[in-house]
C-alpha cells in the first residue's frame, strides 16, 4: 500500500514539474508503457487470489487512472502554454507599410512592355505570333524576298555578314523581320495571318539608331486581302497602341522590292512645345513601310499569284516605344542601366490588355 502511494506521489510530482510535453511523455512510458512502473503493478494482479485482487484491483486501476489523467492535463498545459508563447514572439503589427517583395520592385523593359502591347492588340484581332532566327541566310533575308542579286537595296540595309562557311555559304545577322513572312509563307497554307516581332541587326548608330534594334513584321495572305484591310487594320493598331480616339494615316508611295505597290505610312501629330502628340496637330511622322506582298515573293514562296494575295508591314518596335512614352534617346535602352530602368520600367505584375487597359 504504502508502495502504490508513494509511487502516486512521486509520479504525480514527477509530471508537475515536467518542463515540456516531451518531458511528458517520457514520464508516460516510464509509468505506463510496456516496462512502465504501473503497467508493472497491473501484471501482479494476474498473480493474487480473488480476495487480494478485490482489495488491490481498484488501487492500482485508481492509481493508473489518476496517473493518465495528470499526464493529459499537464501536456494540454504545456501545450497551452507553448502556444501562447508562440503566439506572442510571432506578433504581426498590421499596421505596418506593405513591403514589396522582389517581383513587385522588378521592371518590365519598354521594349517587352511594348512588344506585350502590341501582341494584345493583333492577338485581339485574330493574329497568331511567328518567329524566326537572328542569324539568318541571305537567301531568305534578301533573295526570296525579291532583292535581286547585286541590287543596291541590299546594300542599303548595311548588313553584319558572317565569314563565309566551308560551304562557302555567308550567314548574316538578320536585317529586318521580313524573312519571318518567307519563313512562315513556306510552311503554312493561306489564309495567314501573322505578326513576328523580333531583333534585327545594322551597322548603325546614333540617337535613334542602335546596332540591334527591333522591329514587328504583319503578314495576311488569302485570296482577296486588299489595302483597304491593311488601311483598317493599321489604323486600328495606331488607335488602340497610343490609345487616342481618332488618328489620320497618311499612306505615301515608297519602294520595297518585296512589295508593289509600296507605301510609307505617316500618322498624325503636332510637335508643339518640342513634345510629339498624336491624333492632334498638322504634322506627320512616318512609321511603317508596307505594302501588297509581290507576285515574285509569293512565288519564291510557293504559292500562285493568280490564286493568293496578300499584304504585309514593317515596323520599328524602338521608334514606336520612344514616341508612345516620350524618350528621347534609343541607346540607352540597351544599356542596362537600372536607373533608367527604375525610371522608364514598367510593373510586372500589370500585364497590358486591352479590356483592362494597355499601359496602364
Ligand atoms: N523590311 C522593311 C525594312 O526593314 C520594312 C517593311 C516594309 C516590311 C514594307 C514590310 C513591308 O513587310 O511590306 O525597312
Amino acid at each position: 500500500m504504502t508502495d502504490i502511494a508513494t509511487l502516486e506521489r512521486d509520479v504525480l510530482a514527477a509530471i508537475d514539474s515536467a518542463a515540456d510535453e516531451a518531458a511528458v511523455e517520457d514520464l508516460r512510458i516510464g509509468a505506463l508503457g510496456k516496462s512502465g512502473s504501473i503497467s508493472a503493478l497491473l501484471k501482479t494482479l494476474g498473480g493474487m487470489t480473488p480476495d487480494e485482487r478485490k482489495e488491490k484491483g481498484p488501487q492500482i486501476n485508481g492509481l493508473r487512472d489518476r496517473v493518465q489523467s495528470a499526464i493529459a492535463a499537464r501536456k494540454e498545459a504545456l501545450g497551452e502554454a507553448a502556444l501562447e508563447a508562440r503566439l506572442a514572439s510571432e506578433r504581426v503589427d498590421v499596421s505596418l507599410p506593405v513591403q514589396d517583395g522582389p517581383e513587385a520592385r522588378g521592371r518590365i523593359h519598354p521594349i517587352s512592355q511594348v512588344i506585350d502591347e502590341i501582341t494584345a492588340i493583333f492577338g485581339d484581332m485574330g493574329f497568331a505570333i511567328a518567329e524566326g532566327p537572328d542569324v539568318e541566310t541571305d537567301d531568305l533575308n534578301f533573295t526570296k524576298l525579291n532583292f535581286p542579286v547585286g541590287h543596291p537595296a541590299r546594300e542599303m540595309h548595311d548588313t553584319f555578314f558572317f565569314a563565309p562557311d566551308e560551304n562557302g555559304e555567308r550567314k548574316l545577322l538578320r536585317t529586318h523581320t521580313s524573312p519571318v513572312q518567307v519563313r512562315t509563307m513556306l510552311v503554312q497554307e493561306p489564309p495567314i495571318r501573322v505578326i513576328c516581332p523580333g531583333r534585327t541587326y545594322r551597322n548603325d548608330s546614333d540617337q535613334t539608331h542602335t546596332p540591334m534594334f527591333h522591329q514587328v513584321e504583319g503578314l495576311v495572305i488569302d485570296k482577296s486581302a486588299n489595302l483597304g484591310h491593311l488601311k483598317w487594320i493599321l489604323e486600328e493598331f495606331c488607335k488602340s497602341f497610343f490609345e487616342i480616339d481618332d488618328v489620320k494615316m497618311r499612306f505615301r508611295p515608297s519602294f520595297f522590292p518585296f512589295t508593289e505597290p509600296s507605301m510609307e505610312v505617316d500618322i498624325q501629330c503636332s510637335r508643339k512645345g518640342g513634345e510629339i502628340r498624336f491624333g492632334e496637330g498638322d504634322d506627320w511622322l512616318e512609321i511603317l513601310g508596307c505594302g501588297m506582298v509581290h507576285p515574285n515573293v509569293l512565288r519564291n514562296c510557293g504559292l500562285d499569284p493568280e490564286v493568293y494575295q496578300g499584304f504585309a508591314w514593317g515596323m520599328g518596335i524602338d521608334r514606336i516605344a520612344m514616341l508612345k512614352y516620350g524618350m528621347p534617346d534609343l541607346r540607352p535602352f540597351f544599356e542596362a542601366d537600372v536607373r533608367w530602368l527604375a525610371h522608364y520600367g514598367f510593373r510586372p505584375l500589370d500585364l497590358p490588355t486591352l479590356t483592362g487597359g494597355l499601359s496602364s
